[in-house]
């Protein structure tokens, strides 16, 4: 693979890299020369990426991290300065979507999604925005969905999680600019992870894995965007990418 500019040597934290879009873009940065540092509760997972990352002669390092604890977000972030130096782009990429209507009363869902997908986004910002400031550069990639864009039935709870990471997005874009720090958020279709696993209701779930079956795309779509948003130079600040599945409706 040709390198891209502006990724070899960067230090990228990675929230949810234990598999789908978070793993995928793991591997990606660091084939194009990037320092990833990667963070999920399944330590086992994240320990076997990293060996094969560092096999293949990249630097990783793997840290257990449940991004609903802002302290454990924050001895991520700790251990990729300590171990690297420097943290160049923080990738808060953990989520789940666990759809279902509101009827359903699915109360600990509702509050697991707005735990990691809301806070955990804000625990990643807490984390890396004293470092960021500190070394007057760095870059946020928060990751929303076509459901930050767009309501639908059994998407109430999931949608509102992904409209709150552009907002807080957007207002962290505007407050940061006296430290040339960046602000990108990521909003992707349907790609084919682990993620309709998240939903706990039976019914919804069936549709979901039918949907994806038929139309998702690979989660490299995803880690190839992240990698055009980090390798603009340093004045380009992209701010916001929505993609889907050429045959996604909605
Ligand atoms: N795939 C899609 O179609 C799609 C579309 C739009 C947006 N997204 C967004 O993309 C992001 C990644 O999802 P994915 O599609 O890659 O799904 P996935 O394969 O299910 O991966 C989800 C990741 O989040 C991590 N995670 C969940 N709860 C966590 C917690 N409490 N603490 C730390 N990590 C946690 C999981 O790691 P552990 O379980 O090991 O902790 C896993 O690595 C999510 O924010 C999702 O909303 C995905």
């Amino acid at each position: 693979m040709s390198k891209i500019e502006n990724i070899t040597g960067k230090v990228a934290v990675i929230t949810g890299a234990s598999s789908g879009l978070g793993e995928s873009t793991a591997r990606y940065l660091s084939g194009q020369g990037a320092v990833v540092v990667l963070g999920a509760r399944r330590k086992d997972r994240i320990d076997t990426l990293a060996n094969e990352l560092i096999k293949n002669g990249g630097k990783a390092l793997a840290v257990e991290t449940d991004v609903t604890d802002h302290l454990q977000v924050k001895k991520l972030v700790d251990a990729a300065v300590q171990e690297f130096g420097r943290i160049d782009v923080m990738i808060n990429n953990a989520g789940l979507m666990p759809l279902s209507p509101l009827e359903y009363l699915k109360i600990d869902d509702w509050n697991q999604a707005i735990d990691v997908n809301i806070k955990g986004v804000l625990y990643g910002i807490a984390a890396a925005l004293p470092y960021m400031k500190e070394q007057k550069s760095g870059q946020f990639i928060n990751v929303s969905s076509v459901a930050g864009h767009t309501i639908s039935p059994g998407g109430a709870v999931y949608s509102a999680t992904k409209y709150a990471v552009r907002v807080i997005s957007e207002a962290l874009r505007q407050e940061v600019k006296p430290y040339n720090i960046r602000v990108a958020v990521i909003s992707p279709g349907a790609v084919a992870t682990d993620l309709p696993n998240s939903i706990t209701a039976p019914d919804i779930a069936e549709g979901i894995h039918k949907y994806y079956e038929q139309n998702a795309i690979p989660a490299d779509s995803f880690a190839r965007t992240v990698s055009f948003v980090i390798s603009q130079p340093e004045d380009v600040d992209v701010n916001e990418v929505l993609f889907r599945p050429t045959v996604q409706q909605l």
